[in-house]
């Protein structure tokens, strides 16, 4: 398919997935790629920005070659703009000849047990947020005060996260990102004991090698594993764990921490396994009180893996506080095709099929976790992107009618008139600029990355009188702006 006018894309999220694809579009293509990004926040990054922990800042610094394609002449970004309720499939369609949906897993997974809705009992989704200033997070309500236990559901990287945030030394907070409104409470919190569940056993852990390793690095807290567990755990072969080295590596560190004497430090981490939560008990003024668990035995399933399988055995733990930290889950986005099992986007490498016919959505796609579910690191993002834009190519060259979405609109300028009327309070490129600037000269005297704003009015504010295209301050600036493919 050869085109006079520039192939127009737009991608909708602003997370690593949403970005990988951005930079393949613009340097892949023969021919000449316009992208147009989407993001329902001011702030782009996803879970870059409001995910990974606020200790782990070197992972942050990703965010580089995103701004890097940010930069792109032939890229821009409309912040503060919903998919589905600023601007539907149906405007897309009309304006764009593809669209790469990058949304991401907003979502938890509930566990599914009685007292779940406690007060006292938490998503991790919601904590991860909270600290990291997300702001559909910054008034949640988290009460560190009521208790010296708490319990973290699952064996990923999350949970070792949140775990991990619990136990932190103020000092080994201070000069992180974590949102100020988390660094009061937690810097004020009477948690000692954070106890780490795994419905399976050590060999089965979701953990990655390095974070499992840094549990026994901290500076006011114990990793604790009772032996005798994990070699209950340990004594049910499993095959499939055993070709894997991160599982390997994972066991042998635990034993390690097994073997090994506390030092004796104010807070503890306690990894058990083989058990899961069956019901979450209220004290007596309606707060979380007690976890109830079973204990797990592993059973070979038909694919060979193991699972847990509950026993008679029951044990109750005192706690104030739980994070269930058991996945993150896809939410639909109106008007697009959505498999409600997978919580994902039904795609074949990242072609979006219509259940209903069974063949291909001409002109959409999608990226990272809706496209293959809630896992990954943020490097596994690029090569599924990758996977996504090549086939997006690949049907642009083909010019197959069945693949290939003419849009009726073709004027760059108009989608941004419509966006700006749907959202008069649109940021666009140079507005996230004046607010990262800002929170970098916050967070400066302290010797901190940044201090983050967790509420969208101020970075608006911030964006709207930082900005030096006068982004929010002048609607009929932002509007030129925006509707030639000139300044970001
Ligand atoms: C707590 C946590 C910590 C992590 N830490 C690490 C780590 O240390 N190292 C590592 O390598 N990986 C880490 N990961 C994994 C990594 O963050 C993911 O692989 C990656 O972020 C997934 O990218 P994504 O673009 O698919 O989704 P996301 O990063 O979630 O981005 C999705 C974007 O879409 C936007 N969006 C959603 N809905 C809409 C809508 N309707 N309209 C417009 N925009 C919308 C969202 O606001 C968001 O900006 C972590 C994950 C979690 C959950
Ligand atoms: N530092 C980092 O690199 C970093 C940090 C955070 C996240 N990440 C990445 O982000 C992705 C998501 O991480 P994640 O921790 O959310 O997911 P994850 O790696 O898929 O781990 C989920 C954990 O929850 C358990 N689980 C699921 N349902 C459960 C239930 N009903 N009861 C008890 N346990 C249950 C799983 O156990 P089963 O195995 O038994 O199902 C598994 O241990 C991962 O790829 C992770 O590596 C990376």
């Amino acid at each position: 398919m050869s085109h006079l006018s520039p192939i127009r894309i737009a991608v909708i999220g602003s997370g690593p997935a949403g970005f990988y694809a951005a930079g393949h579009l613009l340097k892949d293509a023969d021919e000449r790629v316009e992208v147009d990004m989407i993001e329902r926040l001011p702030t782009p990054w996803g879970l870059v920005r409001s995910g990974v922990a606020p200790d782990h800042p070197k992972i942050k610094s990703v965010t580089r070659i995103y701004e890097k394609t940010a930069a792109h002449p032939r890229f821009r970004y409309f912040g503060n703009v919903t998919f589905g309720e600023h601007v539907s499939r149906a405007d897309l369609l009309a304006h764009y000849h593809a669209i790469v949906y990058a949304t991401g897993s907003p979502s938890d997974r509930p566990l599914g047990i009685e007292g779940e809705e406690l007060p006292g009992s938490h998503a991790a989704t919601e904590f991860v947020g909270w600290y990291n200033g997300h702001p559909d997070n910054t008034d949640l309500e988290v009460d560190l005060l009521c208790s010296e236990r708490a319990v973290v559901v699952g064996n990923g990287n999350v949970a070792l996260d949140v775990a991990r945030m619990l136990v932190l030394a103020p000092e080994e907070l201070a000069p992180t990102d974590t949102a100020d409104h988390a660094l009061d409470v937690l810097a004020a919190s009477r948690v000692n004991e954070v106890v780490v569940l795994g419905r399976r056993g050590p060999a089965q852990a979701a953990f990655t090698n390095p974070e499992l390793l840094e549990l026994g690095e901290l500076h006011d807290a114990d990793v604790i594993v009772h032996a005798e567990e994990l070699e209950r755990a340990l004594a049910v072969h499993d095959a499939q764990a055993e070709e894997d080295v991160t599982c390997r590596k994972n066991v042998e560190i635990l034993r390690s921490y097994a073997e090994r004497a506390p030092h004796g430090h104010s807070k503890r981490i306690v990894l058990r396994f083989l058990l899961s939560p069956v019901a979450l008990h209220g004290d007596d003024a309606g707060h979380l009180g007690s976890v109830e668990l079973v204990r797990n035995e592993l059973v070979a399933s038909d694919d060979g893996a193991l699972r847990a399988s509950a026993t008679d055995e029951r044990e109750t733990l005192e706690a104030g506080l739980l994070f269930r930290a058991i996945g993150y889950r896809g939410i639909a986005l109106p008007d697009v095709p959505f498999d409600e099992r997978a919580a994902v986007i039904p795609n074949e490498g990242g072609r979006v099929i219509d259940p209903a016919t069974g063949s291909q959505a001409p002109g959409e796609y999608v990226v990272g976790w809706i496209k293959r579910g809630p896992s990954g690191v943020i490097g596994t993002n690029k090569k599924d992107a990758q996977e996504t834009v090549d086939a997006l190519l690949a049907d642009l060259a083909g010019g197959d009618a069945g693949s290939v979405h003419v849009p009726a609109e073709t004027d760059a300028g108009a989608i941004a008139s419509l966006l700006r009327a749907a959202q008069p309070e649109l940021v666009t490129y140079s507005g996230w600029e004046a607010i990262d600037r800002h929170e970098r000269a916050l967070g400066e005297p302290a010797g901190r990355p940044r201090v983050k704003l967790t509420r969208i009015e101020e970075m608006l504010r911030v964006a709207a009188a930082e900005s030096p295209d006068g982004d929010e301050a002048s609607g009929e600036q932002a509007s030129a702006t925006l509707s030639g493919r000139g300044p970001r």
